[in-house]
C-alpha cells in the first residue's frame, strides 16, 4: 500500500437518501412496498436510522469525521404530500438542517428524487404517466424558491436507471410491472422531467441572484465484461450498457435520445449536466455460453474474486473504467457521488476505502478532473428489499436502540478528510 495526497479543494462526504434513513414517512411508495411483504427481513422504513428526529446528532458526527460535503435528499411525499399542496413544516425542518449544516462548514448537495414517489404519484401512474414530469417541475419549483439560499449543489434524479431497471425492466420493485415498454416510456418522462428541473434549479437561483448553481444527476454506472469474449457475449454486454446506462447518460447531458428511447433531441439540444455524476458499486461479468435462452446472457460475478456481505464484486478498477470513459466523452467535472459496499463486521470497508481512492488518485494523475466522493454510506440504513440487513455505514446503528457508534473504517475515513490522502502513519494504524 502506497500513501498519496488529494489536490487542495477536492471534497470528501457522504451520501444518504431521504427514505433509507429518515423514518416517519407512510406517505410514499417504499413504506407501501415493504407494508406489503416484498422487503426479505420483514423490516420497513418507518424507523430506518430515524433521522428525522436525529439530524443534529448526525452531523455532529459528520463534523467530528472532518467531512466536507453532505450529499442528501428529500423526501417528496413529504414535502408535497398531496398534489399541488406542499407542507410548510416539512419544509422548515429541511431549511433547519441544511442551516446545520451550512453553519458546520459542510457543503449539501441535494438530491430531489431517490426512488421513491408520493402515493399520489405512484396512484395516477408514476413515471409511466408523462405528466409526472410536469409533477416533478412543481415539486423542484416549491423547493428551489423555499431553498435556493441554502443550496447551490443539485441532484435532479438519483440514478433513474436503476429504479426505473428494478421497477419495469428485472422487477422487484414498487411497482414491480415488468415490460421493456414501460421501461422506455417512464425513461423518457425521466429524462424530460430531468431537463426541465436543470432549467427551473438555474432559472431560479439565477433570478435571485446567485451564479453558482452546479446542477447534475447521479446514474449507477457498471462495466460490462463478457465472460468468455464470444461474439454473443460482447453483443449482450452492449446491449445491456446501451439499455442501462448509455440511453440515461445521453438523454440526461445532451438531451439525446437514442434507440430504442427515440431518436434526435426533442427536448432540445444543450448539456443538462454541470458535472458527471457517478454512482459505481461493482461490475458485472456477461455470460452467454451457460445462458443460451437468455438474451443477454446471466449476469456473474469473476470467479474467485472478493465481495461484499451483498455477493457484489470488489473491482475497484472499474470506478477508473467508468470515470475516464465519461470524462473522455464530456469533460465536465466528475462527482463520485456514490461508493460503498455492505461489511457488517467492517472486516473490508476500510480496504475498499483505500482502493476505490487510490483510483481517484491515479484518475487525477491521468489528469480526469474528479471532484468530489462521497462515501455510501454516512449510517446504516433501510437497504430497499435488504431491509436492515445489509451494512454499509461509516457509522452503524444499533437497530433497537438506534444507537450510534463509528465504525473503525468510519475513523479512517475520517483521517483521510483531515490529512487530505492517506499518510504513512495512517497506514500503519489501519493496516498495520
Ligand atoms: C443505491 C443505494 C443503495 C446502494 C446499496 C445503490 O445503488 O443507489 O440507495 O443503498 O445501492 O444497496
Amino acid at each position: 500500500m502506497e500513501i498519496f495526497a488529494l489536490p487542495k479543494g477536492f471534497l470528501l462526504g457522504t451520501a444518504t437518501s431521504s427514505l433509507q434513513i429518515e423514518g416517519g414517512d407512510r406517505n410514499n411508495s417504499w413504506y407501501r412496498w415493504g407494508q406489503t411483504g416484498h422487503v426479505k427481513d420483514g423490516t420497513t422504513s418507518f424507523i430506518a436510522a430515524d433521522h428525522w428526529n436525529r439530524f443534529p446528532e448526525d452531523i455532529a458526527l459528520m463534523q467530528q469525521l472532518h467531512l466536507q460535503t453532505y450529499r442528501m435528499s428529500l423526501e417528496w411525499s413529504r414535502i408535497e404530500p398531496e398534489q399541488g399542496h406542499f407542507d410548510s413544516h416539512a419544509m422548515q425542518h429541511y431549511r433547519r438542517e441544511l442551516e446545520m449544516l451550512v453553519a458546520t462548514g459542510i457543503r449539501p448537495l441535494v438530491t430531489l428524487h431517490y426512488f421513491t414517489n408520493p402515493l399520489w404519484v405512484e396512484d395516477a401512474g408514476g413515471w409511466l404517466n408523462p405528466e409526472a414530469a410536469d409533477w416533478f417541475e412543481g415539486y423542484t419549483t416549491y423547493v428551489v424558491e423555499n431553498l435556493g439560499d441554502l443550496v447551490s449543489d443539485w441532484c435532479t434524479i438519483n440514478a433513474p436507471n436503476q429504479y426505473l431497471a428494478q421497477a419495469y425492466l428485472i422487477g422487484g420493485w414498487p411497482p414491480n410491472e415488468v415490460g421493456l415498454t414501460r421501461y422506455l416510456r417512464a425513461a423518457r418522462t425521466m429524462i424530460a422531467a430531468h431537463i426541465r428541473a436543470y432549467r427551473k434549479l438555474h432559472q431560479v437561483r439565477a433570478a435571485a441572484g446567485y451564479q453558482n448553481t452546479s446542477v447534475g444527476t447521479a446514474l449507477h454506472l457498471r462495466p460490462f465484461d463478457p465472460k468468455h469474449g464470444t461474439g454473443h457475449e460482447r453483443r449482450a454486454a452492449a446491449i445491456s450498457d446501451r439499455l442501462f446506462q448509455e440511453l440515461f447518460v445521453s438523454g440526461m447531458c445532451e438531451g439525446r435520445l437514442l434507440q430504442p428511447l427515440g431518436s434526435g433531441y426533442p427536448l432540445g439540444e444543450g448539456r443538462y449536466c454541470d458535472f458527471f455524476g457517478v454512482n459505481y458499486y461493482t461490475r458485472d461479468i456477461v455470460n452467454c455460453a451457460d445462458a443460451p435462452a437468455a438474451p443477454l446472457g446471466r449476469r456473474e460475478v469473476r470467479d474467485g474474486a472478493p465481495t461484499s456481505n451483498l455477493g457484489w464484486e470488489i473491482y475497484p478498477e472499474g470506478l477508473y473504467r467508468v470515470c475516464r470513459r465519461y470524462w473522455d466523452r464530456y469533460h465536465i467535472p466528475v462527482f463520485i457521488m456514490e461508493n460503498g459496499t455492505a461489511d457488517a463486521t467492517d472486516a473490508f470497508r476500510a480496504d475498499f476505502i483505500y482502493k476505490h481512492l487510490w483510483q481517484v488518485h491515479q484518475l487525477l494523475e491521468d489528469g480526469v478532473d474528479v471532484q468530489r466522493y462521497y462515501y455510501w454510506s454516512l449510517l446504516d440504513g433501510f437497504e430497499w428489499l435488504e431491509g436492515l440487513s445489509a451494512r454499509f455505514g461509516l457509522i452503524a446503528v444499533d437497530p433497537s436502540t438506534l444507537e450510534r457508534s463509528v465504525r473503525t473504517s468510519g475513523w479512517f475515513y475520517g483521517d483521510i478528510a483531515k490529512n487530505g490522502g492517506v499518510t504513512t502513519k495512517m497506514l500503519q494504524q489501519y493496516f498495520g
